[in-house]
């Protein structure tokens, strides 16, 4: 293989790294924000694994101008952030919190002025806990409530920003939040999932057109997670475990949005757990999409019997216990691209956790490193055979708060001291920097 080149990609292809209001923000409750659903969470006994919270977290609350600048300096053109909607509104309907928007014009003002694009994302999973008192994304009205929320940003920061994303990761909010519980708010009911799921996509769709009827000009998608499932052997049981575990994670999330329909087979197997649809909501669902985020960490392998030990795929494995598969990425893209008709992907978050050595204040993430320049090489194959991928942004730019692994599993490209808060440029970092840097200046 020819070593990875950034001259591989086209001039427009744009390079970034990526976080979320909630995992480094901190300042849960200054200047008049409202409590959300993670902060709630974090409150139940032995949900967090090292029983921490976001009240801290990076306190990027404080601390945003020192981290643009690093974004700036490891030369991205772009940086992905998401707002904690009840910071800007307290309780999810009714009255704006200008503090908290001044916070965010600020944030986007700043990236503006060491020209970073800003990427923003209205709704990275920290729902204002008074609307889970009412129910939450199971309940319909919160579809317009988010409408009403993200037309506020638009009016506000629309002009400014590059690019807007509805939901990050509906499947994560559906099915960990609602199905298995492990995630906020906690629910354990397949039915309220499936719920959740179109409410999310009727919220999504409507938003959309709200946004660009007031002239709104930012590009607007979604992101989903996504994941090419592979059968553990060729036996038709597999085979057929397969299908259905494809169904549900990646056609019933990919197929309303570009194709207006909810896969009949899923939809069937559902029985009495089928989501309650109003007529039109398919075709609100289904609007135009500037671009689809695609959230890439490792592939699925499914089997009809005994769970599929991943130690038999030989591959390494992260500190979330998660199989580097770098190839499934390509995988995954041609697969869409064959079974789609899609709008430019953008690959909103790749990266790994691994236990960071730090010696003498440097730290030698060469697991990290290589893990991201096998992505960004899957990523560029997929290119070649044919699929239009317009961006990719590194998960993250920040050791963060991971959700109910609190901070014990670190993804940042930089590390955080959390005794300290100081951050240091892990080898990852430079290593990105670098590859970044090496740009031929165009004429060259
Ligand atoms: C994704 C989330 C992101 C982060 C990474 C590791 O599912 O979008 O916030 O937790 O996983």
């Amino acid at each position: 293989m020819s070593p990875l080149s950034i001259n591989d990609f086209p001039e427009h292809f744009t390079w970034g790294v990526a976080t979320s209001a909630f995992q480094i923000e901190g300042a849960a409750d200054a200047d008049g924000k409202g409590p959300s659903i993670w902060d709630d969470f974090c409150r139940v006994p032995g949900v967090i694994a090292d029983a921490s919270d976001g009240r801290q977290a990076c306190e990027h609350y404080q601390r945003w101008a020192d981290d643009l600048d690093l974004v700036a300096d490891l030369g991205v053109d772009a940086y992905r952030f998401s707002i904690s909607w009840p910071r800007v509104q307290p309780l999810g309907s009714g009255a704006f919190n200008e503090a908290g928007f001044a916070f965010y014009e600020r944030l986007v003002d700043g990236m503006l002025a060491r020209g970073l694009k800003p990427f923003l994302t209205l709704n990275h999973w920290d729902l204002p806990s008074a609307l889970q008192a009412r129910g939450g994304w199971e309940n319909r009205d919160t579809v317009q409530c988010f409408v009403d929320y993200a037309c506020e940003v638009a009016r506000r920061l629309g002009d400014r920003v590059t690019s807007i994303c509805t939901h990050n990761e509906p499947w994560v909010i559906a099915v960990l939040g609602h199905e298995s519980g492990i995630f906020a708010p906690g629910i354990k009911s397949r039915a309220a999932a499936i719920q959740v799921a179109h409410h999310l996509f009727l919220s999504h769709g409507l938003a959309l057109s709200a946004m660009r009827a007031q002239g709104c000009k930012a590009d607007m998608g979604i992101v989903l997670n996504l994941a090419p499932i592979n059968a553990a052997t060729d036996a038709e049981a597999d085979q057929a475990a397969a299908r259905r575990a494809d169904g549900g994670g990646l056609r019933w999330y990919v197929e309303p949005l570009l194709k207006g329909e909810y896969p009949a087979d899923v939809l069937q197997e559902l029985g009495a757990d089928a989501p309650r649809i109003l007529p039109g909501d398919m075709a609100s669902i289904q609007v135009p999409l500037d671009f689809l985020g695609v959230n890439y960490y490792m592939r699925s392998v499914v089997s009809a019997g005994e769970p599929w030990d991943l130690k038999t795929s030989g591959n390494e494995i992260t500190d979330m216990g998660w199989e580097v598969y770098p190839q499934g990425l390509t995988e995954l893209l041609l697969r869409l691209h064959r079974d789609y008709t899609l709008p430019p992907i953008f690959i909103t978050e790749n990266g790994a956790a691994f236990p960071d050595e730090v010696i003498n204040q440097q730290v030698h993430d060469s697991q990290r490193q290589r893990y991201i320049a096998r992505h960004i090489a899957a990523t560029l194959e997929a290119m070649r055979q044919g699929v239009r991928v317009d961006g990719y942004f590194v998960w993250s730019l920040l050791d963060n708060f991971e959700w109910s692994s609190g901070y014990a599993k670190r993804f940042g490209i930089v590390r955080v001291d959390y005794d300290t808060q100081a951050r240091s440029l892990k080898d990852s970092a430079l290593w990105y920097r670098n590859f970044l840097t090496s740009k031929r200046k165009p004429g060259n």
